[in-house]
């Protein structure tokens, strides 16, 4: 028998037993009463889930397992710091904590890059999970510091009351970076390499879960990873274009959080974008498409003469970098005006420069956007890589941080479970 007739053999076997089911009663069972009223499941309250942290374990041994490359030494694993671009890179391992039952676990240190995970977790299937980007330098003075980590902290909070997951508390998520970065020291870029330790501090719902619903648990783990430039050339400036025919939030959705999904509908847009010469994306507002948003992973800043803009809309993240060159800019340093405000994409032919800004790329500096055929051109970086150049000297240490963004990370013993 031909492959070909054996497949019209199946195809009339699979006809002939659909027809059979289809003429085959519902259900044998006899009829009984159907109760018609429906119950609801309890609606969730408007917080995130409620949460106890428990009070810290008495001091054990060092649940962290030995690391390949020695606890003290900053940059011990010797990489090749410049070059390290923005990619995983496999270090000594990473903190995990799970919350259970309405507590969140004393914390736990994993050597291995992987998870195991139950295969109906909410934040495979419905995107139930929120995650954060943080840095932490080692700094002039010899010293590891964490840049601005309560901000991140803050908004895991705002992400997770949103996704109705559990509250990380702010003491914990801090703990936790602190505890990544001091077990990862040798993996920590040395001073004067432009380098710095990237987090990724995450909390996402797992557990048999198959109606659409808050996971029965979660974790909250923090990664660290060394890096070097987002973009290849740091601040050099690049070509963007506007992606008038996508949108990154919706209008009432969750833009204005770091959801997860968020980032996977922006895969496609970025891209094509890059295969069509575009370094990134611009966003504008998923309403009216008049005002500008943000590129995929930074927020938009407009320089025109003394004047620092940044767009102010419900469906951007509020990102922690904008907030701290926001202070820069206005502070006497500089004292340059700041404007948080909508932004009409007709604007975009009035800035003398514009730049982007975020955890991992700092600045990006922006060469041209194309919107709608037009190509708005930005010859200049000069304010703003003068404001670079400052925001980077405070996070290594060699320039004054009147703000209090850099806290000292504490040895290992002091923050591991
Ligand atoms: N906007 C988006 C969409 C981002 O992904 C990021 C990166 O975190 C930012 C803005 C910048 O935020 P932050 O400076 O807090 O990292
Ligand atoms: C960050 O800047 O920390 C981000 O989260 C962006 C990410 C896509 C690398």
């Amino acid at each position: 028998m031909s492959v070909f007739s054996m497949r019209i053999r199946w195809r009339s076997l699979l006809d002939a037993a659909r027809r059979r089911s289809a003429a085959a009663p519902r259900t044998a069972a006899p009829r009984r009463t159907i109760k018609t009223t429906r119950t609801l499941p309890p609606r969730p309250t408007r917080r995130a889930l409620a949460t106890t942290l428990p009070s810290r374990p008495a001091r054990r041994a060092l649940s962290t397992t030995p690391p390949e490359h020695g606890l003290a030494e900053v940059g011990g694993a010797a990489l090749d710091w410049p070059r390290l671009g923005f990619d995983f890179q496999k270090t000594n391992g990473f903190v995990k904590f799970t919350w259970k039952d309405g507590v969140w676990d004393a914390g736990e240190w994993e050597p291995e890059p992987y998870l195991k995970l139950h295969v109906m977790s909410s934040a495979i299937h419905y995107g139930q999970g929120v995650y954060e980007g943080a840095k932490a330098h080692h700094c002039a003075d010899g010293s590891v510091r964490l840049w601005n980590i309560q901000a991140n902290a803050k908004r895991m909070l705002e992400g997770s009351e949103r996704m109705m997951m559990p509250e990380v508390p702010p003491e914990m998520f801090v703990r936790a970076c602190e505890w990544c970065v001091a077990a990862n020291r040798a993996y920590v870029p040395p001073y004067g390499t432009g380098g710095a330790m990237y987090l990724r501090p995450y909390i996402f719902g797992h557990g048999p879960q198959l109606g659409l619903s808050a996971a029965p648990q979660f974790h909250f783990c923090v990664l660290a990873m060394p890096v070097s430039s987002y973009y290849a050339g740091g601040l050099q400036p690049i070509d963007v274009l506007v992606a008038h025919e996508a949108d990154r939030a919706a209008p009432n959705g969750v833009g204005h959080v770091k959801a997860s999904g968020n980032y996977g509908s922006d895969i496609r847009v970025s891209i094509d974008a890059r295969a069509d010469g575009y370094a990134t994306v611009l966003y504008l507002d998923p309403k009216e498409k008049k005002y500008i948003e943000e590129f995929s992973v930074a927020n938009f800043i407009g320089i025109k003469d003394n004047t620092y803009v940044t767009p102010d809309s419900p469906t951007i993240l509020r990102s922690s970098t904008n907030d701290m060159l926001m202070e820069l800019a206005a502070s006497d340093a500089f004292g340059m005006t700041v404007e948080r405000r909508p932004v009409a994409a007709e604007e975009l032919g009035e800035f003398s420069e514009v730049a982007g800004c975020g955890t991992a790329v700092v600045m990006m500096g922006v060469k041209s956007i194309t919107h709608k055929g037009t190509v708005h051109q930005y010859p200049s970086i000069e304010r703003a890589e003068a404001l670079y150049d400052h925001y980077r000297a405070i996070q290594f240490g060699e320039a004054e941080d009147p703000f209090g963004w850099g806290t000292a990370c504490p040895p290992l013993a002091d923050v591991a479970a």
